[in-house]
């Protein structure tokens, strides 16, 4: 892993140990990764029955609920993998929350092998997630993972 995301990795490792409220945890995470990353739209979605529900995260206003299979998020979701889309524009289906939008990460949270979240990131620009980001990305998504049956 690149040694911005060890860094950053290890800051949420501090910032999550010793607390077990989801909320907090997830929100503060958000802002971890707004601080050391550019872009413009970082956050949560959680499996919630079939769909997607919205939670902590960092810019603009978002679209509250998705479907399973649906966008970038439900087709991570349901595919449990991680997608990196390099122009929106080009995936069938993206969900424009905002017209900012230009290319996407999504990467899934697993606990005991279920997708229990979504990490959802936007840029503004094209092409702007490299596979280095991705890795990074699912280290964070492994940390909760691993904490999420202790959090409440
Ligand atoms: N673009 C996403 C929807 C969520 S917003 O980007 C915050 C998608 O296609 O799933």
């Amino acid at each position: 892993m690149i040694e911005k995301y060890r860094v950053l990795t290890q800051q949420i490792e501090s910032l999550i140990s010793g607390e077990n409220d989801k909320i907090a945890n997830l929100s503060n995470i958000v802002a971890a990764i707004k601080a050391t990353c550019p872009w413009f739209w970082i956050g949560f979605y959680e499996v919630k029955g079939d769909e997607l529900v919205l939670g902590p995260f960092q810019g603009p206003v978002a679209c509250v609920r998705i479907a399973k299979g649906k966008g970038v998020c439900g087709t991570a979701w349901a595919e449990t993998r991680s997608i990196i889309v390099p122009d929106v524009h080009e995936f069938p289906g993206h969900i424009a929350c905002s017209a900012l939008s230009e290319s996407e990460l999504v990467v899934p949270v697993y606990a005991k092998d279920t997708v229990v979240l979504v990490l959802d990131i936007d840029s503004d620009k094209k092409n702007d997630f490299t596979i280095e980001d991705q890795a990074g990305m699912e280290a964070i998504a492994g940390l909760i993972g691993a904490n999420w049956g202790q959090w409440k």
